[in-house]
C-alpha cells in the first residue's frame, strides 16, 4: 500500500516537472517581450511586481487547465498578459483621476496585449473578464476564463499576505 502511494506521488511529481518545462515553452516569447518585461517596474501586490504576479497566474492557469484538459496554452499566455496595464495602480487615481482601475484595467490590458499578439477567443475572454465579480455584468464566457478569476484572486491573496 505504502509503495503504491509512493509510486503515485512520484508519478505526479514527474508529471508536474514535465508540465513546468512545457509551460515555459508556451509563454517564453511573451515572458521575454520588452513591453511585457516593463511590468517588472510596477509594484502590484505587497512586494510582488506586476510581472511576477502575471507569471504566477500564468503558471497556475497552465497547471489547472492542463489537469482539466482545457486550453492550457491560451490560459498560460493570457495569464501572462492579463494585467498588462503598465502603470502603478497605487498612484494611478491621484495622477489621472481614474478612480476605477479595478474596472478599467482589463480593457487597457486587452488593448496593450492585442497590439503585441493576435489574441484568440480564450485569451481575449481571460484578459477582458478576469476581474469578475468586481465587473459584475462582465463575466467569463469560457472555462479557462472562470479558472483565471480564481487563480488571479488566489495569487493576489498569497502575494499580499507575503507583504513585508
Ligand atoms: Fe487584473
Ligand atoms: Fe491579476
Amino acid at each position: 500500500m505504502r509503495n503504491i502511494r509512493k509510486e503515485i506521488v512520484e508519478k505526479l511529481y514527474t508529471l508536474r516537472r514535465g508540465w513546468k518545462e512545457e509551460f515555459y515553452d508556451c509563454i517564453k516569447d511573451v515572458a521575454r517581450h520588452p513591453v511585457v518585461l516593463r511590468m517588472k517596474l510596477y509594484p502590484h501586490h505587497g512586494s510582488t511586481n506586476c510581472y511576477q504576479h502575471c507569471m504566477n497566474v500564468a503558471y497556475y492557469n497552465y497547471q489547472w487547465c492542463r489537469f482539466l484538459h482545457l486550453d492550457a496554452r491560451s490560459a498560460a499566455r493570457a495569464g501572462m498578459l492579463h494585467d498588462l496595464f503598465l502603470y502603478d495602480w497605487h498612484t494611478h487615481a491621484a495622477r489621472t483621476g481614474d478612480k476605477f482601475h479595478g474596472l478599467t484595467h482589463p480593457d487597457v490590458s486587452y488593448k496593450n496585449a492585442s497590439r503585441l499578439y493576435q489574441l484568440n477567443k480564450v485569451e481575449k475572454d481571460i484578459i477582458l473578464n478576469h476581474m469578475w465579480p468586481v465587473t459584475f455584468f462582465r463575466f467569463p464566457r469560457t472555462k479557462e476564463g472562470w479558472i483565471t478569476t480564481i487563480t488571479d484572486k488566489y495569487c493576489g491573496a498569497c502575494e499580499t499576505s507575503r507583504r513585508k
